[in-house]
């Protein structure tokens, strides 16, 4: 494990109780994330293989989001702690420690993966490497819903993260990213969250080619 996931592992073990008391019920007043999540799991079901992965699932609130929508979801994440709250918070739902660098799960395997805020804190020199291990284990057709903080400049901007340093990022440099990895990107959606933090909400859902 590089240094950078050690120190993001940490932060989030820190904060557990405090995100989940913050996030797991967000989604109930954002209605745009929400259904982008909805057509997402739609477009899933749509495939044939329902097996979805949630990346980076924090409390897993989002696995039991899809479970609830028609998929075969289990949660994978970096922090043991996010990891143990989710498996008490959905215990009929399947959570694992694991990095999004190196997925537990056969190649082709799965009909989605959600990737939602989770690819925030890797650095940008290493996002080929991290889409192409998401294109690795989807079958070919599945499908890649990936969330993050969209920015309007040319580059990516690091930038301080309550919880760990993140990157925000401009859409079409992250979708520039998906094509190299495979992943045609046909939908993006750009929400203003009406807070303070100066950034669009942006979803981007591709398609392995
Ligand atoms: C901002 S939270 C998002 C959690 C959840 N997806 C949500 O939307 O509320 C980021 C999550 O990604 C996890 N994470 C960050 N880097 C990761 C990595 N390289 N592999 C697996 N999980 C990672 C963190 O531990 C944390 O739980």
């Amino acid at each position: 494990m590089v240094e950078h996931q050690d120190g993001t592992r940490a932060a989030y073990d820190g904060i557990v109780e405090l995100y989940a008391s913050m996030f797991a019920g967000r989604l109930e007043t954002q209605p745009f994330s929400r259904n982008m999540i909805g057509t997402f799991a739609e477009l899933v079901r749509g495939t044939g293989n329902r097996r979805a992965a949630d990346v980076g699932c924090g409390p897993g609130h989002l696995t039991a989001m899809l479970r609830d929508l028609g998929l075969d979801a289990f949660g994978l994440d970096l922090s043991p702690a996010m990891v143990d709250h989710a498996r008490r918070a959905h215990p009929a739902l399947r959570f694992d420690e694991a990095r999004m660098e190196a997925l537990p799960v056969g190649d082709g395997a799965l009909g989605g993966v959600l990737a939602h805020y989770s690819m925030i804190h890797t650095p940008p020199g290493e996002l080929p490497a991290l889409l192409a291990e998401q294109a690795r284990v989807l079958a070919p057709g599945g499908l890649l819903l990936v969330s993050f903080f969209a920015t309007d400049g040319p580059e990516p901007v690091r930038f301080d993260h309550k919880v760990a340093p993140a990157y925000s990022w401009p859409a079409d440099r992250f979708a520039a990213l998906l094509a190299g990895a495979g992943f045609a990107t046909f939908a993006r959606l750009f929400h203003d969250p009406a807070s303070e933090r100066g950034f669009l909400d942006a979803h981007l859902l591709a398609r392995l080619r």
